[in-house]
């Protein structure tokens, strides 16, 4: 018997990628080992969304290598978007990666960790059909999960290597979905997320995304949906109009912004201009007031001028966004962009990423910090560390609350009373049970 240790980097997908990979590989007669230590196969689960994520990946490998010292015999794997993306380059660049599996071969995933202990194993087939249906996610237990609505992305931004690495769209079924999510009730789950590059355009040929919200939030068990991340553009007046209609449909959207100037969301091939993204945003706070908006900003992508950057520090102080994860522009193979000679030197990106990091900063600590007084719906999600008797869960915000509370228990909706924050932490008192 095999025993694999897996590791997982970069976004929700692949966490979710890896519960699946957990599944088949048990199918497969594996076991999955707590520690490298204890592992025959060390499989590590990767981004390529910059070239950053790539490098420590690169340091990992290094760092993990030490085990086939000590153990000739262990096998290291390299899943996921920089196993697509690098594909044969990566065992050029590191002699100690012995598979490479992209996003698609996960369900061979048995039968290379086979191979592996004769050869170099790579497979790196995209499946335009693959929604690795009929495997049930290995999760560990709690009440929240992730749930895969769809993968792969059509929308081809420039500076983007999604589409390269995970295909085209492709969306599971409504019907499979409901099934799965009533599962997922029936075992305790008691909130979902949804996940989907574009999850907004979700489409099953005869549901669209609202419909598909609107039909899980039937599930009695299940009293928060999540969602990550829409399309901007995505936003139909019918979608804000289910998300308002239905409690249960979490007040947060993570609305990836990129850049507010519109020269630049031009060459980064985003179909809207920021007149557009302001009025999905405009729009979603009129429907559900209190609403959070999260966001992602790239610093220094093509055509950002100073004036251009400008105007996205002046949207980011209008806008107020609950938080944004910010980046500098990484250059990536593979991508439209890839050909084009950059505009931006990398210290003007590390200047231009921390005055946004700033403004944002500052926004975020003020956003946190008006919740002081307010009384919050939370979702307990488990025991905090801080103290004993302590609980954490979230708002459906997706504010992270902590809490003294000797009778409720994970999966409880309780009223809290927010008294603090401390960095991107509430603290409450118990409020009373919610309804
Ligand atoms: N460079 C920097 N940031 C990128 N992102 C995607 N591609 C790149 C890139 N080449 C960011 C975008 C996206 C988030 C997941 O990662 O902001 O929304």
């Amino acid at each position: 018997m095999m025993h694999v240790y897996l590791e997982t980097y970069g976004c929700q997908m692949n966490v979710a990628d890896s519960e699946l990979v957990t599944a088949i590989l048990k199918s497969g007669g594996c076991e999955m080992a707590e520690t490298p230590e204890l592992a025959d196969a060390i499989l590590l689960n990767t981004c390529a969304v910059r070239e950053h994520a790539e490098e420590r990946i690169i340091g990992r490998v290094g760092e993990l290598a030490q085990h086939k010292y000590e153990r000739p015999q262990v096998i290291i794997g390299v899943l996921g978007c920089m196993a697509q993306h690098l594909g044969e380059d990566l065992i050029k660049r590191s002699r100690f990666v012995d598979i490479v599996a992209g996003p698609d071969s996960y369900r061979r995933l048995p039968g290379l960790l086979e191979r592996a202990r004769a050869e170099k194993a790579l497979d790196v087939r995209l499946d335009r059909r693959e929604t690795y249906d009929g495997i049930t996610p290995e999760r560990a237990d709690g009440v929240t999960a992730w749930l895969t609505v769809q993968r792969g992305c059509d929308k081809c931004c420039t500076f983007c290597v999604v589409p390269a690495v995970r295909g085209r769209e492709r969306c599971i079924p409504l019907a499979d979905l409901v099934l799965r999510a009533e599962k997922l009730a029936a075992e305790g789950v008691r909130e979902i997320t949804l996940l989907g590059q574009t999850v907004s355009s979700y489409t099953d040929g005869e549901h669209d995304f609202a419909a598909l919200l609107l039909e899980l939030a039937r599930i009695p068990e299940l009293l928060r949906i999540r969602f990550t991340s829409p399309y901007p553009t995505d936003f139909s007046p019918k979608l804000i109009e289910a998300m308002a209609k239905c409690e249960k449909i979490a007040r947060h959207v993570h609305l990836p912004l990129q850049s507010a100037s519109d020269a630049v969301l031009k060459k980064a091939r985003r179909r809207y201009t920021i007149a557009d993204y302001d009025a999905v945003l405009q729009a979603l706070r009129a429907a559900m007031p209190g609403m959070a908006v999260s966001t992602d900003i790239i610093a220094g992508f093509h055509g950002e001028g100073e004036n251009e950057f400008q105007e996205t520090c002046d949207y980011i102080r209008k806008a107020r966004f609950d938080f944004a994860f910010m980046f500098k522009y990484s250059r990536r193979s593979r991508t439209a962009a890839w050909r084009w000679q950059e505009t931006v030197d990398e210290e003007t990106k590390s200047r231009r990423l921390k005055t946004i990091i700033d403004i944002q900063e500052q926004i975020s600590r003020e956003v946190q910090q008006a919740c002081v007084g307010q009384t919050a719906r939370v979702l307990v999600e488990g025991v905090s560390k801080r103290e004993d008797g302590w609980l954490f869960g979230k708002t459906s915000e997706f504010r992270q609350v902590v809490f003294e509370d000797p009778a409720a228990r994970p999966g409880d909706m309780v009223d809290v009373k927010v008294v603090g924050a401390t960095g991107h932490t509430l603290i409450g008192e118990r409020a009373g049970a919610a309804k």
